[in-house]
């Protein structure tokens, strides 16, 4: 008879809209299989404290697969292999790993599924390599992981990015504007295209084409000619002109990676500059990450958390679900995470883009 697993499940990095739904479908093909299921909640702060450790059972997770957020929380700086403590007013990062490892062993877990993008999954391949078994569920709505074909909670924020457009176009076309409006992606460009191509903007600005300023504003000035007095510019956040730098919020420091933001007001005052036409600009942000998954977000979402429980049936730790279309299927975690999936210039959806019209500022 298979034995019956008792299985630790957490949500590490950032949100995205499905992470409920992934842990519903953890908890219930687990129970059905009459596994045991523990969250740990804050990423991976239960693996360093059990209050942070709690139960699933079938009441835990009913009624959360159509909830953005996630019901055990989740967090960006809980990394046990460089945790931040302030002592007398110093701060400094120390590995407390060994410790996760023994805690994890102690409660008698046989395996952990770790939901994150590819910042919390390097966390959990760190642990894998000290001796957790981990499978890994690709999680982000940048859409940025190579080994899988898409991630879950990217559709949504296309969704919201499209809603977004689609809205400020009227306010743009009443005044008579340019809207540069900026959306998230980190260092590819795939909300950027997606919803952009979607929402009929007239300009697209990601990472993979590098811009220059000159080609955005002829653009505006040529509609300008053909009675078409606003123009839509969307740009991701980590767009950045040809010979140019990434604008960032933050730096990366300590372990932690760099904040992407701003470059929409630069590019929307350099526009206004040089056209004389009146511009706004509005980054998106956070917004993208919030609300509800959409159906397919939903599906998919389900599709991974079940397939993780069959990976973690077959005893496949080290690995990360992966979707395959039609099929969910495995890859070796630590493979998973060494190649960024950016968009290719020649794709289908950036050569529709040109044929429509949409300049890319090149
Ligand atoms: O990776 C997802 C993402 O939303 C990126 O698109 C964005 O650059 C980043 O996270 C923002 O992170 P934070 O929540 O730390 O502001």
């Amino acid at each position: 008879m298979a034995r019956r697993l008792r299985i630790a499940v957490n949500t590490g990095g950032g949100d995205a809209p499905g992470l409920n739904a992934v842990l519903r479908a953890v908890t219930l093909t687990a129970l059905n299989r009459g596994f045991e299921v523990f969250g740990i909640q804050k990423g991976y702060l239960g693996l360093l404290d059990t209050k942070y450790l709690v139960p699933l059972t079938s009441n835990s997770v009913r009624g959360i697969t159509h909830l953005g957020g996630s019901i055990l929380g989740t967090n960006n700086r809980g990394n046990p292999l460089a945790i931040r403590v302030v002592e007398g007013g110093v701060e400094r990062y120390v590995d407390v790993s060994d410790q996760a490892v023994t805690n994890f062993r102690n409660l008698g877990f046989d395996g952990l599924i770790a939901i994150g993008g590819d910042g919390s999954l390097k966390i959990a391949a760190g642990l894998a390599r000290k001796g957790i078994p981990i499978i890994g569920v690709p999680k982000t709505i940048d859409n940025d992981l190579a080994a899988t074909y898409v991630t879950f909670g990217f559709e949504t924020a296309v969704d919201t990015a499209t809603d977004a457009i689609d809205k400020l176009h009227s306010t743009a076309e009443s005044h008579d504007r340019v809207m540069v409006v900026e959306v998230m992606g980190r260092y590819c460009g795939w909300i950027a295209l997606h919803a952009g191509v979607a929402g009929s903007a007239d300009v697209i600005l990601i990472p993979e084409i590098p811009f220059d300023l000159e080609k955005i504003c002829q653009k505006v000035m040529q509609r300008e000619l053909d009675g078409r007095h606003f123009s839509m510019v969307v740009c991701a956040e980590g767009a950045s002109a040809k010979d140019g730098q990434l604008t960032l919020v933050e730096n990366a420091h300590d372990g932690r990676e760099a904040r992407l933001g701003g470059v929409a007001e630069k590019i929307a005052s350099e526009i206004a500059k040089r056209t004389g036409k009146e511009t706004r600009s509005m980054v998106l942000g956070h917004l993208q990450r919030g609300g509800q998954p959409t159906a397919d977000d939903r599906l998919l979402s389900l599709r991974y958390g079940a397939a993780a429980v069959r990976l973690a049936e077959e005893g496949k730790w080290g690995t990360m679900v992966a979707f395959d279309p039609p099929e969910m299927t495995s890859v070796p975690l630590e493979a998973a995470l060494e190649t960024m999936k950016t968009v290719p210039v020649e794709c289908d959806t950036v050569r529709t883009a040109r044929e429509l019209g949409i300049s890319f500022g090149d």
